[in-house]
Protein backbone atom coordinates (compact mmCIF):
# COMPACT_ATOMS: atom_id res chain seq x y z
CA UNK A 1 0.00 0.00 0.00
CA UNK A 2 1.24 3.55 -1.11
CA UNK A 3 2.00 6.04 1.93
CA UNK A 4 -1.22 8.14 0.62
CA UNK A 5 -3.54 4.97 0.44
CA UNK A 6 -2.55 4.28 4.45
CA UNK A 7 -3.06 7.82 5.12
CA UNK A 8 -6.46 8.04 3.57
CA UNK A 9 -7.47 4.65 5.59
CA UNK A 10 -6.76 5.87 8.95
CA UNK A 11 -9.34 7.06 11.12
CA UNK A 12 -8.24 8.61 14.78
CA UNK A 13 -10.49 9.84 17.26
CA UNK A 14 -11.38 10.39 20.38
CA UNK A 15 -14.90 9.61 22.17
CA UNK A 16 -15.65 12.16 25.12
CA UNK A 17 -18.53 12.80 27.44
CA UNK A 18 -19.28 13.54 30.69
CA UNK A 19 -18.81 10.57 33.35
CA UNK A 20 -21.26 7.97 32.76
CA UNK A 21 -22.80 9.07 29.54
CA UNK A 22 -21.59 5.83 28.37
CA UNK A 23 -18.27 6.43 26.84
CA UNK A 24 -16.62 3.26 28.03
CA UNK A 25 -19.61 1.13 27.04
CA UNK A 26 -19.70 2.31 23.88
CA UNK A 27 -15.70 1.86 23.32
CA UNK A 28 -16.25 -1.70 23.74
CA UNK A 29 -18.94 -2.24 21.44
CA UNK A 30 -17.05 -0.43 18.63
CA UNK A 31 -14.03 -2.58 19.34
CA UNK A 32 -16.22 -5.67 19.46
CA UNK A 33 -17.32 -4.38 15.79
CA UNK A 34 -13.89 -4.25 14.88
CA UNK A 35 -12.90 -7.35 16.35
CA UNK A 36 -10.49 -6.20 18.96
CA UNK A 37 -11.88 -7.66 21.34
CA UNK A 38 -14.50 -10.94 21.63
CA UNK A 39 -16.50 -10.27 25.04
CA UNK A 40 -18.12 -7.80 26.22
CA UNK A 41 -16.29 -6.27 29.70
CA UNK A 42 -13.04 -6.19 28.50
CA UNK A 43 -12.44 -2.78 27.99
CA UNK A 44 -14.68 -1.96 31.25
CA UNK A 45 -12.46 -3.89 33.46
CA UNK A 46 -9.70 -1.23 33.26
CA UNK A 47 -12.12 1.73 33.70
CA UNK A 48 -11.06 3.95 36.74
CA UNK A 49 -13.70 2.39 39.34
CA UNK A 50 -15.93 4.84 41.05
CA UNK A 51 -15.83 3.66 44.34
CA UNK A 52 -12.30 4.42 44.03
CA UNK A 53 -12.63 8.12 43.16
CA UNK A 54 -11.33 9.62 46.41
CA UNK A 55 -8.54 7.38 46.69
CA UNK A 56 -6.21 8.43 44.01
CA UNK A 57 -3.22 5.97 44.51
CA UNK A 58 -5.99 3.62 42.92
CA UNK A 59 -6.91 5.89 40.43
CA UNK A 60 -3.19 6.17 39.35
CA UNK A 61 -2.83 2.57 39.16
CA UNK A 62 -6.24 1.76 37.37
CA UNK A 63 -4.55 4.62 35.14
CA UNK A 64 -0.77 2.44 34.55
CA UNK A 65 -3.14 -0.38 33.66
CA UNK A 66 -5.30 1.86 31.55
CA UNK A 67 -1.95 2.44 28.92
CA UNK A 68 -2.72 -0.96 27.72
CA UNK A 69 -6.25 0.72 26.15
CA UNK A 70 -4.68 4.30 25.93
CA UNK A 71 -4.43 3.77 22.00
CA UNK A 72 -7.08 1.21 20.52
CA UNK A 73 -6.50 0.38 17.02
CA UNK A 74 -8.14 -1.87 15.03
CA UNK A 75 -9.36 -2.78 11.50
CA UNK A 76 -12.51 -2.36 9.80
CA UNK A 77 -13.40 -2.88 6.28
CA UNK A 78 -10.94 -1.12 4.40
CA UNK A 79 -10.38 1.39 7.61
CA UNK A 80 -7.87 1.52 10.00
CA UNK A 81 -9.01 2.82 13.55
CA UNK A 82 -7.41 4.29 15.93
CA UNK A 83 -9.14 4.67 19.07
CA UNK A 84 -7.60 7.40 21.97
CA UNK A 85 -8.77 6.73 25.26
CA UNK A 86 -9.50 10.00 27.48
CA UNK A 87 -9.59 9.48 31.63
CA UNK A 88 -13.27 9.41 32.65
CA UNK A 89 -12.16 11.15 36.02
CA UNK A 90 -12.58 15.14 35.37
CA UNK A 91 -9.69 15.82 37.96
CA UNK A 92 -7.58 14.45 34.65
CA UNK A 93 -9.31 16.51 32.68
CA UNK A 94 -5.93 18.12 31.17
CA UNK A 95 -5.10 14.83 29.83
CA UNK A 96 -7.90 14.75 27.83
CA UNK A 97 -7.61 18.31 26.57
CA UNK A 98 -4.12 16.79 24.96
CA UNK A 99 -5.36 13.76 23.77
CA UNK A 100 -7.73 16.02 21.72
CA UNK A 101 -5.06 17.80 19.79
CA UNK A 102 -3.58 14.37 18.38
CA UNK A 103 -7.23 12.84 17.15
CA UNK A 104 -8.68 14.10 13.28
CA UNK A 105 -12.77 13.98 14.60
CA UNK A 106 -14.94 13.09 18.24
CA UNK A 107 -17.66 11.31 18.90
CA UNK A 108 -19.32 13.16 21.70
CA UNK A 109 -21.41 10.92 23.70
CA UNK A 110 -25.02 12.44 25.74
CA UNK A 111 -26.87 10.90 28.26
CA UNK A 112 -30.75 11.00 26.52
CA UNK A 113 -31.81 12.27 29.94
CA UNK A 114 -29.32 14.22 31.18
CA UNK A 115 -28.44 16.09 27.97
CA UNK A 116 -25.60 18.14 27.72
CA UNK A 117 -23.22 18.51 31.17
CA UNK A 118 -20.37 20.40 32.25
CA UNK A 119 -17.95 18.38 31.13
CA UNK A 120 -19.02 17.64 27.57
CA UNK A 121 -19.36 21.65 26.66
CA UNK A 122 -15.85 22.28 28.24
CA UNK A 123 -14.07 19.81 26.20
CA UNK A 124 -16.56 21.12 23.56
CA UNK A 125 -14.74 24.12 23.60
CA UNK A 126 -11.34 22.34 22.76
CA UNK A 127 -12.76 20.86 19.99
CA UNK A 128 -13.71 24.28 18.76
CA UNK A 129 -10.70 25.72 18.98
CA UNK A 130 -9.57 23.44 16.36
CA UNK A 131 -12.41 23.32 14.59
CA UNK A 132 -12.72 19.43 15.32
CA UNK A 133 -14.96 17.51 13.49
CA UNK A 134 -17.90 16.03 15.58
CA UNK A 135 -20.38 13.74 15.57
CA UNK A 136 -23.00 12.92 18.95
CA UNK A 137 -24.35 10.28 19.96
CA UNK A 138 -27.09 10.59 21.98
CA UNK A 139 -27.34 7.55 24.69
CA UNK A 140 -29.30 5.41 26.43
CA UNK A 141 -32.04 5.62 24.84
CA UNK A 142 -33.73 2.28 26.18
CA UNK A 143 -34.21 4.88 29.22
CA UNK A 144 -36.99 7.35 29.93
CA UNK A 145 -35.44 10.66 28.71
CA UNK A 146 -35.69 14.12 27.28
CA UNK A 147 -37.72 14.83 23.93
CA UNK A 148 -35.39 14.54 20.95
CA UNK A 149 -36.53 17.69 20.17
CA UNK A 150 -34.98 19.02 23.06
CA UNK A 151 -32.12 17.30 23.12
CA UNK A 152 -31.08 18.58 19.93
CA UNK A 153 -31.97 22.47 20.68
CA UNK A 154 -29.41 21.67 23.82
CA UNK A 155 -26.89 20.51 21.70
CA UNK A 156 -26.86 23.71 19.48
CA UNK A 157 -27.31 25.97 22.14
CA UNK A 158 -25.07 24.47 24.94
CA UNK A 159 -22.15 23.02 22.57
CA UNK A 160 -22.39 25.91 19.69
CA UNK A 161 -22.66 24.18 17.18
CA UNK A 162 -25.18 23.56 14.59
CA UNK A 163 -26.59 19.55 14.39
CA UNK A 164 -28.60 17.24 11.93
CA UNK A 165 -29.61 14.75 12.94
CA UNK A 166 -28.73 11.35 11.01
CA UNK A 167 -31.24 8.69 12.75
CA UNK A 168 -34.35 8.93 14.54
CA UNK A 169 -35.42 7.43 17.92
CA UNK A 170 -39.48 6.40 17.43
CA UNK A 171 -40.41 6.59 20.79
CA UNK A 172 -38.03 6.42 24.14
CA UNK A 173 -37.74 3.94 27.27
CA UNK A 174 -39.89 1.20 27.94
CA UNK A 175 -41.79 2.31 24.40
CA UNK A 176 -38.45 2.40 22.72
CA UNK A 177 -38.75 0.41 19.05
CA UNK A 178 -35.98 1.59 17.48
CA UNK A 179 -34.21 3.90 14.93
CA UNK A 180 -35.08 5.55 11.36
CA UNK A 181 -31.47 5.88 9.56
CA UNK A 182 -32.00 8.94 7.86
CA UNK A 183 -28.43 8.55 6.33
CA UNK A 184 -29.20 5.13 4.92
CA UNK A 185 -32.87 5.53 4.97
CA UNK A 186 -33.26 2.29 6.61
CA UNK A 187 -35.45 0.93 9.88
CA UNK A 188 -33.96 -0.54 12.69
CA UNK A 189 -35.63 -2.21 15.35
CA UNK A 190 -34.94 -2.74 18.87
CA UNK A 191 -34.49 -5.74 20.58
CA UNK A 192 -33.12 -5.44 24.30
CA UNK A 193 -30.51 -7.59 24.35
CA UNK A 194 -27.23 -6.92 24.70
CA UNK A 195 -25.72 -9.85 22.53
CA UNK A 196 -27.99 -9.22 19.54
CA UNK A 197 -27.26 -6.71 16.96
CA UNK A 198 -30.30 -4.89 15.70
CA UNK A 199 -33.00 -6.21 13.13
CA UNK A 200 -33.12 -4.15 9.95
CA UNK A 201 -36.27 -3.45 7.89
CA UNK A 202 -35.75 -2.96 4.38
CA UNK A 203 -38.16 -0.48 3.22
CA UNK A 204 -38.23 1.32 -0.06
CA UNK A 205 -39.33 4.68 0.91
CA UNK A 206 -41.24 6.60 4.00
CA UNK A 207 -44.26 6.17 2.96
CA UNK A 208 -43.67 2.09 2.75
CA UNK A 209 -46.53 -0.04 4.95
CA UNK A 210 -43.54 -2.21 5.95
CA UNK A 211 -43.06 0.82 8.43
CA UNK A 212 -46.59 0.88 9.65
CA UNK A 213 -46.18 -3.31 10.41
CA UNK A 214 -43.02 -2.90 12.22
CA UNK A 215 -43.82 -0.07 14.64
CA UNK A 216 -47.34 -0.20 14.74
CA UNK A 217 -49.94 3.00 13.28
CA UNK A 218 -49.07 5.39 15.46
CA UNK A 219 -45.99 5.45 16.12
CA UNK A 220 -44.82 5.32 12.20
CA UNK A 221 -47.46 8.33 11.62
CA UNK A 222 -45.36 10.25 14.87
CA UNK A 223 -41.99 9.13 12.75
CA UNK A 224 -43.30 10.48 9.39
CA UNK A 225 -44.37 13.60 11.30
CA UNK A 226 -40.90 14.09 12.76
CA UNK A 227 -38.87 13.18 10.12
CA UNK A 228 -40.56 16.09 7.65
CA UNK A 229 -40.38 18.52 10.42
CA UNK A 230 -36.67 17.77 10.57
CA UNK A 231 -36.41 17.89 6.69
CA UNK A 232 -38.16 21.51 7.28
CA UNK A 233 -35.99 22.43 10.56
CA UNK A 234 -32.33 21.34 9.74
CA UNK A 235 -30.66 21.45 6.08
CA UNK A 236 -29.60 18.74 3.92
CA UNK A 237 -26.12 17.11 6.17
CA UNK A 238 -23.43 18.42 4.43
CA UNK A 239 -19.83 16.66 4.16
CA UNK A 240 -17.50 19.90 4.25
CA UNK A 241 -19.47 21.61 7.05
CA UNK A 242 -19.80 18.35 8.94
CA UNK A 243 -15.69 18.65 8.05
CA UNK A 244 -14.84 22.23 9.08
CA UNK A 245 -16.11 21.61 12.20
CA UNK A 246 -19.75 23.52 11.91
CA UNK A 247 -22.34 20.78 11.93
CA UNK A 248 -22.22 17.79 14.09
CA UNK A 249 -24.10 15.19 12.43
CA UNK A 250 -26.61 13.36 15.62
CA UNK A 251 -27.05 9.86 15.88
CA UNK A 252 -29.40 7.77 18.55
CA UNK A 253 -29.16 4.63 20.17
CA UNK A 254 -28.19 2.29 23.06
CA UNK A 255 -24.67 1.46 23.52
CA UNK A 256 -25.77 -0.78 26.24
CA UNK A 257 -27.65 -2.76 24.17
CA UNK A 258 -25.42 -2.45 21.43
CA UNK A 259 -28.13 -0.63 19.40
CA UNK A 260 -27.40 1.94 16.64
CA UNK A 261 -23.46 1.65 17.30
CA UNK A 262 -22.91 -0.42 14.07
CA UNK A 263 -24.86 2.53 12.18
CA UNK A 264 -23.04 5.00 13.45
CA UNK A 265 -19.42 3.27 12.89
CA UNK A 266 -20.27 2.73 9.28
CA UNK A 267 -21.24 6.00 8.76
CA UNK A 268 -18.09 7.59 10.84
CA UNK A 269 -15.58 5.63 8.94
CA UNK A 270 -17.42 7.04 5.28
CA UNK A 271 -17.65 10.37 6.88
CA UNK A 272 -15.03 10.66 9.45
CA UNK A 273 -11.42 12.62 8.42
CA UNK A 274 -8.79 11.21 7.69
CA UNK A 275 -5.29 12.95 8.80
CA UNK A 276 -5.36 16.68 7.15
CA UNK A 277 -2.22 19.07 6.90
CA UNK A 278 -0.79 19.87 10.32
CA UNK A 279 0.62 23.95 11.27
CA UNK A 280 4.03 24.04 12.51
CA UNK A 281 5.40 26.90 13.04
CA UNK A 282 7.49 27.13 10.07
CA UNK A 283 4.85 25.56 7.58
CA UNK A 284 1.66 23.67 6.76
CA UNK A 285 2.86 20.08 6.90
CA UNK A 286 0.81 17.83 4.85
CA UNK A 287 0.40 14.05 5.96
CA UNK A 288 1.79 12.50 2.50
CA UNK A 289 4.91 13.95 2.70
CA UNK A 290 8.57 12.02 2.63
CA UNK A 291 9.90 13.05 5.54
CA UNK A 292 8.64 11.54 8.72
CA UNK A 293 7.45 13.82 11.76
CA UNK A 294 5.50 14.17 14.62
CA UNK A 295 5.08 14.99 18.10
CA UNK A 296 5.05 13.95 21.73
CA UNK A 297 0.69 14.72 23.27
CA UNK A 298 1.13 12.82 26.14
CA UNK A 299 3.68 11.58 28.80
CA UNK A 300 2.63 8.61 31.23
CA UNK A 301 4.51 7.87 33.68
CA UNK A 302 4.81 4.64 35.82
CA UNK A 303 3.48 4.34 39.41
CA UNK A 304 5.36 0.81 39.97
CA UNK A 305 8.73 1.91 41.58
CA UNK A 306 10.22 -0.97 40.02
CA UNK A 307 9.85 0.13 36.29
CA UNK A 308 10.32 3.85 36.47
CA UNK A 309 10.24 4.37 33.13
CA UNK A 310 7.68 6.47 31.26
CA UNK A 311 5.88 5.73 27.78
CA UNK A 312 5.70 8.81 25.58
CA UNK A 313 2.78 8.73 22.87
CA UNK A 314 4.13 9.93 19.68
CA UNK A 315 1.52 11.25 17.18
CA UNK A 316 2.29 10.84 13.72
CA UNK A 317 1.67 13.65 11.30
CA UNK A 318 4.02 13.24 8.11
CA UNK A 319 5.78 10.31 5.82
CA UNK A 320 6.83 6.71 7.75
CA UNK A 321 8.00 6.39 11.09
CA UNK A 322 10.85 3.42 11.28
CA UNK A 323 11.78 1.39 13.85
CA UNK A 324 15.55 1.63 14.76
CA UNK A 325 16.13 4.82 12.67
CA UNK A 326 17.40 7.76 13.78
CA UNK A 327 14.92 10.66 14.40
CA UNK A 328 15.91 14.50 15.13
CA UNK A 329 14.43 15.51 18.53
CA UNK A 330 14.12 19.64 17.71
CA UNK A 331 14.45 20.47 21.32
CA UNK A 332 17.59 19.07 22.48
CA UNK A 333 18.79 18.62 18.71
CA UNK A 334 19.86 15.54 18.91
CA UNK A 335 19.41 12.22 16.92
CA UNK A 336 17.62 9.90 18.51
CA UNK A 337 16.62 6.15 17.86
CA UNK A 338 14.16 4.24 18.68
CA UNK A 339 14.47 0.28 19.14
CA UNK A 340 11.03 -0.53 20.92
CA UNK A 341 8.20 1.81 19.85
CA UNK A 342 4.97 0.15 21.22
CA UNK A 343 1.82 0.35 18.98
CA UNK A 344 -1.78 -0.91 20.18
CA UNK A 345 -3.59 -3.34 17.85
CA UNK A 346 -6.55 -5.37 19.50
CA UNK A 347 -5.29 -5.04 22.88
CA UNK A 348 -2.04 -5.96 22.31
CA UNK A 349 1.05 -3.91 22.97
CA UNK A 350 3.20 -4.45 20.05
CA UNK A 351 6.84 -4.14 18.81
CA UNK A 352 6.46 -1.80 15.43
CA UNK A 353 8.59 -1.72 12.59
CA UNK A 354 6.23 1.24 10.42
CA UNK A 355 3.61 3.49 11.34
CA UNK A 356 1.70 6.08 9.32
CA UNK A 357 0.00 9.40 9.73
CA UNK A 358 -3.04 9.01 12.01
CA UNK A 359 -0.79 6.23 14.04
CA UNK A 360 0.67 6.75 17.32
CA UNK A 361 3.75 5.37 18.50
CA UNK A 362 4.50 4.90 22.01
CA UNK A 363 8.19 5.37 23.15
CA UNK A 364 9.83 4.11 26.05
CA UNK A 365 11.24 7.42 27.98
CA UNK A 366 14.07 8.01 30.41
CA UNK A 367 13.57 11.84 30.52
CA UNK A 368 13.70 12.59 27.31
CA UNK A 369 11.09 14.25 26.37
CA UNK A 370 8.59 16.49 27.41
CA UNK A 371 5.19 16.86 26.23
CA UNK A 372 4.60 19.35 22.99
CA UNK A 373 8.46 17.95 21.60
CA UNK A 374 8.95 17.43 17.72
CA UNK A 375 10.54 14.57 16.14
CA UNK A 376 11.27 14.90 12.33
CA UNK A 377 13.25 13.10 9.85
CA UNK A 378 15.86 16.13 10.17
CA UNK A 379 13.70 18.82 8.78
CA UNK A 380 13.68 22.22 11.70
CA UNK A 381 9.94 21.80 12.57
CA UNK A 382 7.86 22.71 15.74
CA UNK A 383 4.27 21.77 15.60
CA UNK A 384 1.97 24.62 17.49
CA UNK A 385 2.78 23.97 21.62
CA UNK A 386 -0.09 22.16 23.09
CA UNK A 387 -2.46 24.74 24.58
CA UNK A 388 -2.61 24.92 28.70
CA UNK A 389 -6.06 26.27 29.97
CA UNK A 390 -6.10 28.32 33.16
CA UNK A 391 -6.19 26.21 35.59
CA UNK A 392 -9.06 25.73 38.39
CA UNK A 393 -7.47 25.14 41.51
CA UNK A 394 -4.12 26.90 43.16
CA UNK A 395 -1.67 26.80 45.77
CA UNK A 396 1.66 27.73 46.48
CA UNK A 397 4.61 24.79 46.64
CA UNK A 398 7.06 25.08 49.78
CA UNK A 399 9.96 23.30 50.15
CA UNK A 400 9.62 21.18 53.41
CA UNK A 401 12.86 19.64 53.55
CA UNK A 402 15.37 22.66 53.13
CA UNK A 403 18.46 19.98 52.44
CA UNK A 404 16.84 18.56 49.53
CA UNK A 405 15.44 22.18 47.83
CA UNK A 406 17.80 20.76 44.10
CA UNK A 407 15.56 17.48 44.16
CA UNK A 408 12.32 19.37 44.60
CA UNK A 409 13.37 21.69 41.74
CA UNK A 410 14.63 18.80 39.68
CA UNK A 411 11.01 16.83 40.60
CA UNK A 412 8.65 19.68 39.70
CA UNK A 413 10.26 20.44 36.82
CA UNK A 414 10.19 16.61 35.51
CA UNK A 415 5.93 16.82 36.96
CA UNK A 416 5.40 19.69 35.04
CA UNK A 417 7.02 18.55 31.64
CA UNK A 418 5.00 15.52 31.97
CA UNK A 419 2.02 17.94 32.09
CA UNK A 420 0.86 16.81 35.86
CA UNK A 421 0.08 20.63 36.36
CA UNK A 422 1.34 23.68 35.47
CA UNK A 423 3.94 26.37 37.15
CA UNK A 424 3.77 29.92 37.84
CA UNK A 425 6.47 31.89 39.56
CA UNK A 426 5.17 34.87 41.30
CA UNK A 427 7.25 37.94 39.88
CA UNK A 428 6.47 40.13 43.52
CA UNK A 429 7.51 38.05 45.63
CA UNK A 430 9.16 34.62 43.54
CA UNK A 431 7.18 32.03 45.28
CA UNK A 432 6.11 29.04 43.16
CA UNK A 433 2.35 28.56 42.26
CA UNK A 434 1.08 24.96 41.13
CA UNK A 435 -2.07 25.03 39.15
CA UNK A 436 -4.49 22.26 38.39
CA UNK A 437 -8.12 21.32 37.47
CA UNK A 438 -8.32 19.18 40.75
CA UNK A 439 -7.14 18.54 44.14
CA UNK A 440 -6.01 14.71 43.45
CA UNK A 441 -3.29 16.14 41.15
CA UNK A 442 -1.92 17.80 44.69
CA UNK A 443 -1.64 14.52 46.03
CA UNK A 444 0.06 13.03 43.20
CA UNK A 445 2.37 15.45 43.14
CA UNK A 446 3.03 15.23 46.91
CA UNK A 447 3.45 11.51 46.67
CA UNK A 448 6.02 11.53 43.18
CA UNK A 449 8.15 14.19 44.47
CA UNK A 450 8.72 12.54 47.59
CA UNK A 451 8.91 8.75 45.95
CA UNK A 452 11.22 9.36 43.13
CA UNK A 453 12.96 11.96 43.99
CA UNK A 454 13.46 12.01 47.55
CA UNK A 455 12.00 15.56 47.87
CA UNK A 456 9.08 16.87 50.37
CA UNK A 457 6.91 19.61 49.50
CA UNK A 458 4.00 21.84 51.35
CA UNK A 459 1.27 23.21 50.18
CA UNK A 460 -0.22 26.24 51.16
CA UNK A 461 -3.12 28.52 49.96
CA UNK A 462 -3.50 31.26 47.60
CA UNK A 463 -6.87 32.49 46.96
CA UNK A 464 -6.91 32.80 43.02
CA UNK A 465 -9.37 32.61 40.51
CA UNK A 466 -7.82 32.29 37.06
CA UNK A 467 -4.55 32.88 35.59
CA UNK A 468 -5.11 34.44 31.90
CA UNK A 469 -2.03 34.97 29.92
CA UNK A 470 -1.59 38.41 28.85
CA UNK A 471 -0.45 39.81 25.76
CA UNK A 472 -1.17 44.08 23.41
CA UNK A 473 0.27 45.18 21.04
CA UNK A 474 1.15 48.30 22.95
CA UNK A 475 4.46 47.60 24.74
CA UNK A 476 3.70 51.07 27.14
CA UNK A 477 0.11 49.39 27.76
CA UNK A 478 1.44 46.22 28.42
CA UNK A 479 3.97 47.69 30.58
CA UNK A 480 1.55 50.03 32.95
CA UNK A 481 -0.81 47.00 33.19
CA UNK A 482 2.25 44.89 34.66
CA UNK A 483 3.13 47.67 36.96
CA UNK A 484 -0.18 48.25 38.66
CA UNK A 485 -0.70 44.42 38.83
CA UNK A 486 2.50 43.83 40.04
CA UNK A 487 1.64 41.84 42.71
CA UNK A 488 -0.45 39.84 40.53
CA UNK A 489 2.08 39.00 37.70
CA UNK A 490 3.73 35.88 37.26
CA UNK A 491 5.23 34.03 33.95
CA UNK A 492 5.02 30.67 33.34
CA UNK A 493 7.23 28.05 32.21
CA UNK A 494 8.30 29.40 29.16
CA UNK A 495 8.46 32.67 30.85
CA UNK A 496 5.51 34.70 29.41
CA UNK A 497 3.21 36.92 31.18
CA UNK A 498 0.34 35.69 33.06
CA UNK A 499 -1.99 37.56 35.26
CA UNK A 500 -3.12 36.11 38.10
CA UNK A 501 -6.97 37.37 39.03
CA UNK A 502 -8.15 36.60 42.19
CA UNK A 503 -11.82 37.14 41.62
CA UNK A 504 -14.02 37.32 38.53
CA UNK A 505 -14.82 40.48 39.92
CA UNK A 506 -11.09 41.86 39.60
CA UNK A 507 -10.90 40.16 36.03
CA UNK A 508 -13.60 42.29 34.90
CA UNK A 509 -12.39 45.29 36.01
CA UNK A 510 -8.87 44.44 34.90
CA UNK A 511 -10.33 43.82 31.62
CA UNK A 512 -12.44 47.32 31.57
CA UNK A 513 -9.22 49.38 32.79
CA UNK A 514 -7.37 47.98 30.29
CA UNK A 515 -8.75 47.80 26.87
CA UNK A 516 -5.77 47.47 24.77
CA UNK A 517 -4.28 44.18 27.16
CA UNK A 518 -5.75 40.96 25.59
CA UNK A 519 -6.25 38.40 28.19
CA UNK A 520 -6.32 34.55 26.71
CA UNK A 521 -7.68 31.50 29.00
CA UNK A 522 -4.94 29.05 27.54
CA UNK A 523 -1.93 29.65 26.46
CA UNK A 524 -2.68 29.15 22.51
CA UNK A 525 -3.40 32.23 21.22
P1 LIG B 1 -18.59 6.45 31.05
O1 LIG B 1 -17.46 5.65 30.48
O2 LIG B 1 -19.04 7.55 30.14
O3 LIG B 1 -18.37 6.92 32.44
O4 LIG B 1 -19.87 5.50 31.13
P2 LIG B 1 -20.03 3.92 31.12
O5 LIG B 1 -19.85 3.38 29.75
O6 LIG B 1 -19.26 3.32 32.22
O7 LIG B 1 -21.57 3.84 31.45
C1 LIG B 1 -22.11 4.33 32.65
C2 LIG B 1 -23.30 3.51 33.07
O8 LIG B 1 -24.33 3.62 32.08
C3 LIG B 1 -22.99 2.02 33.18
O9 LIG B 1 -23.80 1.51 34.20
C4 LIG B 1 -23.46 1.47 31.86
O10 LIG B 1 -23.79 0.11 31.92
C5 LIG B 1 -24.68 2.33 31.61
N1 LIG B 1 -25.04 2.43 30.19
C6 LIG B 1 -24.24 2.68 29.14
N2 LIG B 1 -24.95 2.68 27.99
C7 LIG B 1 -26.23 2.44 28.32
C8 LIG B 1 -27.42 2.31 27.57
O11 LIG B 1 -27.47 2.41 26.36
N3 LIG B 1 -28.57 2.06 28.29
C9 LIG B 1 -28.57 1.93 29.64
N4 LIG B 1 -29.74 1.68 30.23
N5 LIG B 1 -27.45 2.05 30.38
C10 LIG B 1 -26.29 2.29 29.73
P3 LIG B 1 -23.28 1.23 35.67
O12 LIG B 1 -24.41 0.62 36.42
O13 LIG B 1 -22.68 2.47 36.22
O14 LIG B 1 -22.10 0.24 35.44
P4 LIG B 1 -22.20 -1.32 35.26
O15 LIG B 1 -22.33 -1.82 36.63
O16 LIG B 1 -23.38 -1.60 34.40
O17 LIG B 1 -20.92 -1.69 34.61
Amino acid sequence: MTLKEEIARRRTFAIISHPDAGKTTLTEKLLLFGGAIHVAGAVKSNKIKKTATSDWMEIEKQRGISVATSVMGFDYGDYKVNILDTPGHQDFAEDTYRTLTAVDSVIIVVDVAKGVERQTRKLMEVCRMRNTPVIVFVNKLDREGRDPFDILDELESELHIKVRPLSWPINIGERFKGVYNIYEHSLDLFTPDKQRVSERVEIDSLDDPRIDEAVGEEDAAKLREDLELIDGVYPEFDKEEYLSGSVAPVFFGSALNTFGVKELLDCFVQIAPSPRPIEAEERKVNPDEEGFSGFVFKIHANMDPNHRSCIAFVKICSGTFLRNEPYRHIRSNKMLKFAAPTAFMAQKKNIVDEAYPGDIVGIPDTGNFKIGDTLTSGELLHYKGLPSFSPEMFKYIENADPMKAKQLDKGVQQLMDEGVAQLFTNQFNGRKIIGTVGQLQFEVIQYRLEHEYGAKCRWEPVSLYKACWIESDDPEALAAFKKRKHQFMATDRDGRDVFLADSPYVLQMAQNDFPKIRFHFSSEF
